[in-house]
């Protein structure tokens, strides 16, 4: 038999090595044991696998540490690695040394139920429990299948600042910074931004923070989110459109595919994933009013959608509804007028299914300058901040479009969660930034 007794393995690749001895280092997990033989759950990041030993196996003074061994004790195993179909990934390993690394306290994460309150304060631990665990190695794995889907389109990535001079989306939800006696912002979005880059290098993207100080809490609202954005010249609203569906469907197919495993973990349903695939439903605002209304919702023409409304339209459906001509007067001030109907903007909601609400914003953007200038106006922005956006549209000024999708509410999605303050690893919500 191969001795291989120097170099770690981990539970994930323990197939490789049936039959063979192995070095695994992780966390104790849990455990069992019945007199004469130890059963200890190691998990090591990648996995959980059984340890099982007997009295014997080891030295009396090893098996006596390890029966007393509080959870989440850091050690080091080694043993031989056996197939078993009953194990959860196929294999157990019969232990034939361990060396207790650091003997845990007593671990506040225990069986019974916490509360959200509890387990936020503790986020930092409860990072380490299964369902925590599988939700953000899909929300990973979700990240790569973005850049992947932009990468293979032809897109540029280009970074956009996170300290910025002036609003992107209203000034009611902007953090203030002091940048060196001068007021700066934490930036709402990188799309004014890749408007710029879009002129230079055609397909542009952006993924990073965005921060908003918004002062609701709900299921759906944090004050730092992840969103990537792509701005694409000489794109209109229609192809935005086309954009945002092969976008959703890439990418949730991508996690269905890679995260059978983690999905299972977290018990979610994947036939409604297996359904996401183009074209999805088109409606205009308008049509939603009228929709709503039937379903009985106390709704005027002219209001933005509430929760409860986006909840009832994205039910309507079975795969994410395009939503598109809002009134101009409750969007952003980029936005193109449509002119078949200049009360509504040249925009695109995109509704995921299963009540989670608006998971894409985005539109075809005014390119007329004088335009644009009057909307600055209008928005009350600061002109001279606003200065180098106008020079887009005064040097061969060109349709454009855009969207902006984001990562947390996306991953509640597609991974069935309720709340997206679990779909970050840190989360930062109203009056909360601890840990
Ligand atoms: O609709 P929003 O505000 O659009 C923009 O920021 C555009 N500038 C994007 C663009 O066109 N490049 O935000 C886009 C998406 C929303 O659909 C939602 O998924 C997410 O960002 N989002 C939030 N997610 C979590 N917490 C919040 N407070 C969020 N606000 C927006
Ligand atoms: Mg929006």
């Amino acid at each position: 038999m191969a001795q291989d007794t120097t170099k770690q393995t981990y539970v994930n690749e323990l197939g490789r090595h049936a039959d063979k001895d192995v070095v695994l280092k992780g966390w104790l997990y849990n455990r069992r044991s019945s007199g004469k033989i130890q059963f200890l759950l190691v998990r090591d990041g990648t996995g959980v696998v059984q340890c099982v030993f007997q009295k014997g196996d080891v030295s009396d003074e090893l098996f006596e540490e390890l029966d007393h061994l509080p959870q989440e004790s850091s050690l080091t195993v080694s043993g031989t690695v056996r197939e078993d179909k009953r194990a959860p990934g196929g294999y157990e390993l019969t232990l034939k040394g361990a060396q207790v690394l650091s003997k845990a306290q007593e671990y506040p994460i225990t069986k019974k139920e916490h509360g959200p309150g509890f387990l936020l304060e503790h986020r930092h631990l409860w990072l380490r429990s299964s369902k925590q665990h599988a939700l953000l190695r899909i929300r990973s794995r979700l990240v790569g299948a973005i850049y992947d889907f932009f990468f293979d389109g032809g897109y540029t990535l280009v970074d956009t600042p996170i300290l910025t001079p002036a609003a992107c989306e209203g000034t009611t939800t902007l953090f203030e910074v002091d940048y060196f006696g001068e007021p700066a912002f934490l930036t709402q979005s990188g799309q004014l931004y890749n408007e710029a880059a879009a002129a230079a290098f055609g397909r542009v993207f952006c993924f990073g923070p965005t921060f908003r100080a918004e002062k609701s809490k709900t299921r759906r609202h944090l004050t730092e989110f992840w969103m990537v954005e792509p701005e694409v010249a000489y794109m209109e609203l229609e192809g935005l459109q086309e954009l945002a569906e092969d976008c959703v469907s890439h990418i949730v197919a991508e996690v269905v595919r890679n995260c059978e495993k983690e999905l299972g973990v977290l018990e979610r349903d994947i036939e409604p994933l297996r359904k996401i695939s183009p074209p999805f439903p088109r409606i205009t605002y308008t049509e939603a009013v009228d929709m709503l209304k039937k379903k009985g919702h106390d709704f005027e023409w002219g209001g933005d959608f509430g929760a409860p409304d986006e909840t009832a339209l994205g039910e309507s459906f079975e795969k994410p509804v395009m939503v598109t001509n809002f009134p101009a007067g409750i969007k952003a001030f980029y936005m193109k007028r449509d002119p078949e109907d200049p009360r509504t903007a040249l925009c695109l909601d995109v509704l995921a299914p299963e009540g989670y609400g608006e998971i894409i914003g985005g539109s075809q953007r005014e390119d007329d300058i004088e335009a644009l200038q009057e909307r600055i106006r209008e928005h009350n922005l600061p002109e001279e901040s606003f200065r180098w956006f106008v020079d887009i549209r005064r040097y061969g000024s060109f349709p454009h479009s855009g969207f902006g999708l984001g990562l947390e509410r996306t991953l509640a999605w597609i991974a069935g969660i309720e709340h997206v303050r679990e779909c970050i690893p840190f989360p930062r919500m109203l009056y909360k930034i601890y840990p």
